[in-house]
């Protein structure tokens, strides 16, 4: 298994922030964004990982994360994305790099509270397909929402203005080798993108999408106001485990 972090685009939607710098690189209290899913990755077990990246800040990636030593990694791939695609037209450029090995593909941006290890134990387990970890939200329009009947997903739509539930589709995507056929055969959206809900509605016509719901907190950190969100979320975190670690009996 590979992770692929998905880590372009111009971040329009928080300058003038990212005027100078790419989203994927502005702290989340004390780390870049990047950080959070790269270590995610780690912790499942991956340690082949492929950062896509773009616009005119790439380089600093490289300052920044060098091969990865910090996380323990031995190596890091990196490629790069040339305009503003979309998702799944990031995700076409790791096909050389997965050489037909299944995929853990998580969004720069998307910052969990728990370890993933399990759903990417489940996927290893998986014959083929994909599989999807959805998270019940308040505000389902601003994601791709599954639509879900006796427990199965039946439909995914992107940014509907009328959501069929409040289950979205996070932005932590397990794939077999089929999605870069399925990438190749889609169409680019209204807003001029490959999207995302596309590669995994076809999964689902071939009935080969399984999911999971994630445990524990999930945002993302796109907007000012999840930014701040994903900040204090992680400070917390951080503060409960430091209590935590300095409450262990001190034993002389
Ligand atoms: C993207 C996907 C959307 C998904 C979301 C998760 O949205 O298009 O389906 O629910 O990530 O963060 P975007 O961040 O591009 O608005």
């Amino acid at each position: 298994m590979k992770g692929v972090i998905l880590a372009g685009g111009l971040g329009k939607r928080l300058e003038p922030l990212t005027r100078i710098t790419n989203k994927h690189l502005l702290p989340i209290y004390n780390r870049p964004m990047i950080y959070y899913p790269i270590q995610a990755l780690v912790e499942a077990g991956i340690t082949e990982i492929l950062v896509v990246t773009g616009g005119t800040h790439a380089g600093e990636f490289l300052r920044l994360l060098g091969n990865g030593q910090e996380f323990g990694l031995k190596h890091l791939d990196y490629t790069y994305q040339r305009g503003e695609g979309g998702i799944a037209e990031a995700l076409s450029l790791a096909e050389h790099f997965a050489k037909r090995d299944k995929l853990v593909v998580i969004l720069g941006d998307n910052i969990m509270e728990k370890s993933i290890r399990p759903v990417v134990e489940r996927f290893a387990a998986q014959s083929a397909g994909a599989r999807l970890l959805l998270k019940e939200v308040d505000d389902p329009w601003r994601f791709g929402v599954a639509e879900l009947r006796n427990g199965e997903v039946v439909s995914i739509e992107e940014k509907p203005a009328h959501p069929k539930s409040n289950y979205i589709v996070t932005g932590i995507y397990m794939y077999d080798a089929q999605v870069f056929d399925i990438i190749k055969t889609l169409q680019p959206s209204a807003r001029g993108e490959l999207e995302i809900t596309d590669v995994n509605n076809a999964y689902l016509r071939q009935r080969q999408l399984a999911y999971d719901i994630l445990q524990g907190w999930w945002t993302d950190a796109g907007l000012p106001e999840t930014l701040y969100r994903a900040t204090t979320l992680v400070r917390e975190r951080e503060l409960k485990h430091q209590q935590a670690t300095q409450q262990e009996p001190v034993t002389a």
